[in-house]
């Protein structure tokens, strides 16, 4: 796969009516049902077709929207029911030079590794600096496995390299997939970290 040639938006039609993601589902459950006394902030980061920036704000938060495609930002424009616009910031922008606000939940299902490995470790430390105590990390990684591997635009991992972005937090869930399997374009290997983790 050259990064250059993807084409998000028939990646946007090939998962359209999508569920939103487990991951986000999961690090909802996470946090207290009581209301607070501001919505919580999240930032959806690659936020894709929108479908989980959708399910931030049905269940109550305040969402910046971000992703490098207009396709992207536009369909999310035009699955959000109008009652919860005012709930909802979009940027178009890329990881490389992105600027975050101050946030209690980052998720970032499938696109970190899409940042250009130079800039990685500048977007990670974005992405500690906007989270505040008890802010959550909720997202994925590629690994060194990963039949992607081969692009020198994304960014790869190892399992140490993963760990060690997290010393300033606690790991909620943590797990490596390394199996054969497929993506919206076709079989793939897939080695991926899936993390959710709270910032101490
Ligand atoms: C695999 S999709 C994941 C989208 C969504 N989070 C999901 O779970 O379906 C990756 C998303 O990241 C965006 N993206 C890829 N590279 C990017 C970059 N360098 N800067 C900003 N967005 C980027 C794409 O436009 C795409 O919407």
């Amino acid at each position: 796969m050259k990064l250059e040639k993807v084409d998000w938006d028939s990646y946007y039609d090939k998962i359209d009516g999508r569920p939103p993601r487990p991951l986000l589902r999961s690090a909802l459950t996470l946090y207290p049902a009581e209301p607070t006394v501001k919505p919580r902030q999240a930032v959806d980061l690659g936020c894709g077709d929108g479908t989980d920036t959708v399910f931030l704000l049905e269940n109550g938060w305040q969402v910046l929207a971000i992703d490098g495609e207009a396709k992207a930002i536009d369909r999310l424009l035009a699955k959000v029911p109008d009652e919860l616009k005012e709930n909802l910031q979009t940027r178009i922008a890329r990881f490389e030079e992105v600027t975050l606000p101050a946030a209690d939940l980052i998720h970032a299902s499938l696109t970190l590794p899409f940042c250009h490995p130079n800039h990685f470790a500048e977007l990670w430390q974005k992405i500690v600096a906007s989270l505040g105590v008890n802010g959550r990390f909720a997202g994925q990684f590629f690994g060194i496995h990963d039949s992607w591997a081969v692009n020198k635009h994304m960014t790869f991992q190892t399992e140490a390299e993963v760990q060690a972005l997290f010393s300033s937090f606690s790991l909620e869930h943590f797990h490596e997939e390394d199996a054969p399997g497929r993506s919206a374009s076709g079989p793939k290997h897939w080695h991926i970290f899936t993390v959710i983790a709270r910032k101490k």
